[in-house]
Formats: structure tokens, sequence, C-alpha cells
């Protein structure tokens, strides 16, 4: 990727996130969120992007901060978490900063309860990546970077 401009990709991670590693670990398995953060800067040196990451319990923190990244980011990756299925102000927040971005989830939401079949993210994103475990995170990644890449050339 040497000659590539380097790219500007955040990553907001939702609601108990923070507890990756030990919550539900039959669903969310046993990776951390630091360890996911990590892998996440790695591949932003492969791909040539540097990637910061955000997490937070709080549904206004979440959208201060989406708000903040107009013309700081290139792009955006998010997990929204438990907002997904309930924050009509998510999905308007990601649609009103305007900057590409990828939902990933460590789950496979289609398969599980009905009410984690809706997300009011996926309407305003550039797609989505679900079911991945951990990997979710480094495929949408993957292809958020070859979109923004794909667009600028
Ligand atoms: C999740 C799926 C959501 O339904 C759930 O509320 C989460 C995690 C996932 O990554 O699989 O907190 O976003």
């Amino acid at each position: 990727m040497s000659g590539e401009p380097r790219l500007r990709v955040d990553v907001i991670h939702g609601p108990n996130l923070q507890l990756l590693g030990t919550r539900e670990v039959q669903v969310y398995g046993t990776t951390s969120l630091a360890e996911i953060d990590a892998r996440l800067i790695e591949l932003g040196e492969e791909l040539a992007v540097d990637v910061h990451s955000f997490q937070s319990n709080h549904e206004g923190e979440i959208l201060d901060h989406l708000g903040s990244l107009g013309g700081v980011a290139d792009g955006i990756l998010i997990n929204p978490a438990g907002l997904t299925h309930t924050s009509v102000a998510l999905g308007d927040g990601v649609a009103g900063v305007g900057i590409p971005t990828v939902e990933v989830h460590l789950s496979n939401t289609a398969t599980r309860e009905s009410f984690r079949h809706h997300s009011y993210v996926a309407s305003v994103a550039v797609g989505v990546v679900a079911g991945f475990g951990w990997r979710s995170y480094l495929l949408g990644l993957r292809a958020l970077v070859g979109q923004l890449r794909d667009a600028s050339s």
C-alpha cells in the first residue's frame, strides 16, 4: 500500500462492548476490546490507515463524538451494540455527519432474537459485516478502506 495517501478511520464501540472477553463468551468470544483495537491498528498499518477508537456506554456521548468527526475522519467503523436496534438518533447522526460508515457486529444478528433484526444504522451505512466475531471488525475495516480508495481514484 505504499504510495497510497494515508486515511483516518474512527472506530466507535457502543454500550457494553468494554466487557468483551468476559461478556457472554459463547456469543461474543473471548477476545477483549483492547485486543480488537490493537488488531485494527495493526491492520491499519498494513493499509496505511490511522485508526482511532472510542467506546462509550452513553448514547449522548456517542452522538457528540460522532458529530465531532466531520472534517476529521475519512471513514467510520461502528458497532452500535444495543443502540443498533433502538436509536433513531444514532441513524440520524450517521446520516448527518455524512462520512462513509460501515456497521459491524460480532454476532450474526439476523439469526438471533427478532428485536435484533432491525438496525437504525444499516440503511445509512455503506454496508454491514456481522457474524465473524472479532474478525467482523477487520473485514469491515478492509471493506471500508477499499471503498474509500475506490471513491478517491
Ligand atoms: C452486537 C449485537 C447487538 O445485538 C448487541 O446488543 C450487542 C453486540 C454484536 O456485536 O454482535 O451488544 O452489536
